[in-house]
């Protein structure tokens, strides 16, 4: 009666987009902080569009030219800074938590 062996097993970093049953994403607790280390030294307020500083970022990409979510994989806001491209790319776990988040909904939460 004692608990599963594999209780102790820590989950995987990198969420599941895939996965019906993966945890919410926070726009404002996950997503907002990859935008603010990585993204806003060039997308400030009156500089390159999309604005993504904390204020402004989830207007900004509220719109069908950087989210689709009928097709998430497809949306902008994902594909831009893919590890393939040559635009400053998010790592692994970051495009991941991006693909959720549009996944669930593209939700301002
Ligand atoms: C070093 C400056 C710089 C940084 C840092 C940067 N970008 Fe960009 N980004 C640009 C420039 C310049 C363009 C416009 C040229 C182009 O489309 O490649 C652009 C274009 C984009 C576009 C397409 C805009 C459109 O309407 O066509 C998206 C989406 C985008 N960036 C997202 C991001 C995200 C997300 C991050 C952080 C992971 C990021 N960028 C970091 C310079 C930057």
């Amino acid at each position: 009666m004692s608990g599963c062996a594999y209780n102790w097993i820590v989950e995987e970093e990198v969420i599941d987009p895939g996965d019906p049953d993966a945890p919410e994403v926070s726009f404002s607790s996950e997503i907002v902080p990859i935008f603010s280390s990585k993204c806003v030294s060039c997308h400030s307020t009156g500089n390159q569009a999309p604005d993504l500083t904390p204020e402004n970022a989830y207007s900004s990409l509220n719109t069908s030219r950087y989210i689709n979510t009928s097709d998430p994989a497809s949306s902008l806001i994902y594909t831009k800074p893919s590890p393939t491209g040559s635009h400053v790319k998010y790592s692994e776990a970051e495009a991941a938590l991006v693909l959720t988040w549009i996944t669930q909904g593209a939700q301002n939460n």
